[in-house]
C-alpha cells in the first residue's frame, strides 16, 4: 500500500495531539551529530574575579539536581511570608519546568484559608492566566467546594510544582523533589487548619505515602510542618473525575468528610 507523505500541517496537528506544544528553539537541533567537547584545562583564575557557570547563550547554567534542591530549601526557609515567597520562587532557576512555562502559577483563594487544597500542576489554562485550577478541572473543583458551601475564598490553593510541565505531562519525581521546599513553606505561611491533597502526586510528595491514589483517598493522614501539625486528607483529582464521572461519588464522600472535620475542629 502506498503510504501519501503528510504535510506539514498534519505533522504538526500529530505532534499536537501527541501533546507537544512548546517549541524550544527556532530551529530543531541534531542532538546526535553534536561532538561532546573535550575539557580544557583552564589556567586557575583568583577567587575574587570567579564569575557564575554560564551557558553558551549567556545565561546562567542549570543547577544540578541537588544543588536545586539546596538552594530551594535555602530560599523557602528564608520567606518570612508568602509575598517573599512569591518573588524567590519567581526568581529560582534551579526547576527546568520554569523554562518552558510561561509564567509562574503561585496560588488562588484566600492565603491563611482554614482549608488548602493542594494539586499536581498548572495546565494550559493556568499557565496562561497564572491562576491554579481555572480550566475545566478547576471549574468542577469549584462545584466539589461548592456542594459544601464553599467557594475559593474559603480555600486558599497551590500546587506540587508551579510551572506547567510541557504538554500537561506528570512532573518527574526530580522536578518535584526541586520544587517541594516551596510547598512545603507555602503551606507553612497560609497555616491552614486542614490540607486537602488531590491525586497521587500532591499526596504521596506531601504525606510521605507510596501507594495509589485510589487506596490513599479517603484516608486521614499527618502533615508534619515545624513545630506541629495539622490533619491532612487524600482525594480524587478533579481531572481524573472528568475523565472518570462514576468515581465522582467517592470525592462527595471525601469532601463531606473535610466538611465535617472543619466543622468540627472549631
Ligand atoms: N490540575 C492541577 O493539578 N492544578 C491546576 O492548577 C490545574 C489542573
Amino acid at each position: 500500500m502506498l503510504i501519501e507523505e503528510a504535510s506539514p500541517r498534519q505533522m504538526l496537528e500529530f505532534l499536537v495531539a501527541a501533546g507537544i506544544e512548546t517549541p524550544l528553539d527556532e530551529h530543531p537541533v541534531d542532538r546526535f551529530a553534536l561532538s561532546v567537547p573535550t575539557p580544557v584545562a583552564e589556567p586557575q583564575r583568583p577567587a575574587a574575579e570567579a564569575q557564575p557557570a554560564r551557558m553558551a547563550g549567556g545565561g546562567p547554567a542549570p543547577l544540578a539536581p541537588d544543588a536545586a534542591i539546596m538552594e530551594a530549601r535555602r530560599l523557602a526557609s528564608s520567606a518570612p511570608d508568602l509575598d517573599t515567597l512569591r518573588s524567590l520562587l519567581d526568581a529560582f532557576d534551579g526547576c527546568a519546568l520554569k523554562s518552558t512555562a510561561s509564567r509562574l502559577v503561585f496560588a488562588d483563594g484566600t492565603p491563611g484559608a482554614p482549608i488548602m487544597i493542594v494539586g499536581e500542576a498548572p495546565g494550559r489554562d493556568e499557565d496562561e492566566i497564572g491562576r491554579p485550577f481555572v480550566g475545566r478541572a478547576g471549574q468542577l473543583l469549584d462545584k466539589m467546594l461548592a456542594a459544601i458551601g464553599l467557594t475559593r475564598e474559603h480555600v486558599y490553593i497551590a500546587n506540587t510544582v508551579p510551572w506547567r510541565p510541557p504538554g500537561n505531562r506528570t512532573p518527574t519525581p526530580q522536578e518535584i523533589a526541586i520544587c517541594l521546599p516551596f510547598i512545603a513553606r507555602q503551606i507553612e505561611l497560609s497555616a491552614p487548619k486542614i490540607l486537602l491533597t488531590m491525586g497521587a502526586p500532591a499526596t504521596q510528595t506531601l504525606l510521605g505515602q507510596k501507594e495509589g491514589i485510589l487506596r490513599l483517598r479517603g484516608r486521614w493522614f499527618e502533615y508534619a510542618m515545624t513545630g506541629r501539625t495539622i490533619p491532612a486528607l487524600a482525594t480524587l483529582h478533579p481531572a481524573y473525575l472528568l475523565r472518570q464521572p462514576s468515581q465522582k461519588a467517592l470525592a462527595w464522600r471525601d469532601l463531606r468528610a473535610l466538611s465535617t472535620r472543619l466543622r468540627n475542629s472549631g
